[in-house]
């Protein structure tokens, strides 16, 4: 292991915050997992997308604790991790399927990406909403789409790290722009917290957003986080972000795992010979699957680690001194996770470049290898709350869908490009495949 040059990377320079880059996976496993790392990088395109610090992904302290654990429990309570989202997760690739044929017969390619932000986080919003959201009703993933575009221009336009832009320059720096975006996310999921309070009945929870009125409604005690104007916008926030952070990252790995399926055609027969052994072609894949189909989940985890869609995970800030293999770190340090680089560490990987699931399977293809230089999900104390559910849609979405297609290049733009929109994310540029019943 190299060890960090802790004096190359702290930059102080008296108007920039100090900021340490970590390039090494034990590291960042072990700094990310001490309490001090559990503060967050306070920056205006973050702030706004919570209309302040409420909710769960800009909060810190006991507010991020208490937000996040209601959260988790609210989550669970409600099938979240559980055998009963199979169902409608499946119900939702099903739907995918459908589109996806009827747009090749009408279009003769299709831009799976459609689909996919729509239905990705349909199981989601059943428990969170307590209903499926129309797969002709594309309001909300357009409202998302409009977010995307304003978060990535943030980090181009230089907003995401220098908040003074939004004053000097509202309109250039894209502010105005992510406002707008963020006002209209915001009144979409608010329009839901209403409609849920005309029919609420208190003990009697149906979903997620129940839950949340019950905890604002019993919210006595001045210094809950539930409590008040505040407890309200917590509740918001958080239900905001939870589709904000399932739908976009879910979505866009989807889109990515199509795009390298369609251009590594040998990756794609090995994928539908496993499918084929294991499910068949008369029953759907079950998550009681996934155990007997290490090569399926080794393509997601290739997926995972190639496209590396979150390049520097969230930044977080250390709340407290600490001391840190000999070096004192002092309160306020930024600290950038480089996710990107630990997964395409030529120590690490030996040829990180290549889209190559064997990487994670044993000798004989029978057994997913775990690497704990696979940081996706950012491991440490506030890793995403996401992971298991994002992992089971992956899982059934890729199962299913190469069950019943198969994916071959556009014939009009044949070439692969494995291009990307950078921003906070990694996002693959527009494409459009064929789509063949199997
Ligand atoms: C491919 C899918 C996903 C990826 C790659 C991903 C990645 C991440 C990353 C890198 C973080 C930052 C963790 C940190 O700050 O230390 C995060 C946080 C978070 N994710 Fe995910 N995520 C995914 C799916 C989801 C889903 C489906 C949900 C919905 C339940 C979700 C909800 C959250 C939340 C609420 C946080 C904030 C956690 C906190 O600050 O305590 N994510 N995610």
């Amino acid at each position: 292991m190299k060890p960090i040059k802790l004096d190359e990377i702290l930059l102080s320079h008296p108007t920039l915050q100090s900021a340490l880059v970590v390039n090494d996976a034990k590291l960042m496993k072990e700094l990310f997992g001490h309490s001090s790392a559990t503060g967050k990088f306070k920056t205006d395109t973050l702030l706004e997308m919570t209309k302040g610090p409420y909710g769960v992904v800009n909060t810190e302290g006991e507010l991020w604790h208490e937000q996040r654990q209601f959260l988790i429990r609210s989550l669970i309570n409600f099938g979240f991790g559980k055998p009963t989202m199979e169902p409608l997760i499946l119900a939702d690739v099903q739907e995918a399927i459908d589109w996806m044929k009827k747009d090749m017969d009408e279009h003769g390619t299709v831009e799976v990406f459609n689909m996919y932000k729509i239905g990705v986080t349909n199981a989601l919003w059943c428990i969170v909403a307590g209903e499926r959201q129309s797969k002709d009703d594309h309001t909300f993933s357009l409202l998302v789409d409009a977010l995307v575009d304003s978060i990535q221009n943030s980090v181009k336009s230089g907003l995401f790290f220098l908040s003074w832009l939004k004053t000097v320059a509202p309109e250039i720096s894209g502010y105005n722009c992510l406002v707008k975006a963020t006002d209209n996310v915001h009144q979409y999921i608010r329009k839901l917290f209403d409609k849920h309070r005309e029919t609420f009945i208190p003990g009697s929870p149906r979903d997620v957003i129940d839950c949340y009125l019950e905890q604002l409604q019993n919210a006595t005690d001045p210094e809950s986080t539930f409590f008040g104007a505040n407890g309200e916008k917590n509740a918001l926030a958080t239900v905001v972000e939870v589709f904000q952070a399932g739908l976009i990252t879910s979505s866009h790995t989807l889109n990515w795992l199509t795009l390298y399926l369609t251009h590594h055609q040998h990756v794609q027969t090995k994928l539908h010979e496993e499918i084929d052994r294991v499910v068949g072609r008369n029953r759907d894949p079950s998550l009681h699957d996934k155990p007997k189909m290490p090569y399926t989940e080794a393509v997601i985890q290739e997926i995972f680690r190639i496209t590396s869609i979150v390049p520097l995970g969230l930044l977080h800030e250390l709340l407290y001194d600490i001391d840190f293999h000999g070096y004192r770190l002092p309160k306020g340090l930024l600290l950038i996770p480089n996710m990107y680089h630990i997964q395409h560490d030529k120590k690490t990987w030996g040829d990180p470049e290549n889209f190559r699931p064997e990487r994670f399977l044993n000798e004989n293809e029978s057994r997913v290898i775990q690497n704990n230089a696979m940081v996706a999900f950012q491991p440490g104390k506030r890793q995403c709350l996401g992971e298991p559910l994002a992992r089971d849609v992956l899982f059934l979405y890729v199962a299913k869908i190469f069950q019943n297609l198969h994916a071959f290049p556009d014939p009009i733009n044949p070439v692969p490009n494995f291009d990307y929109d950078d921003g906070i994310l990694l996002i693959a540029k527009p494409y459009r495949v064929v789509m063949k019943s199997r």
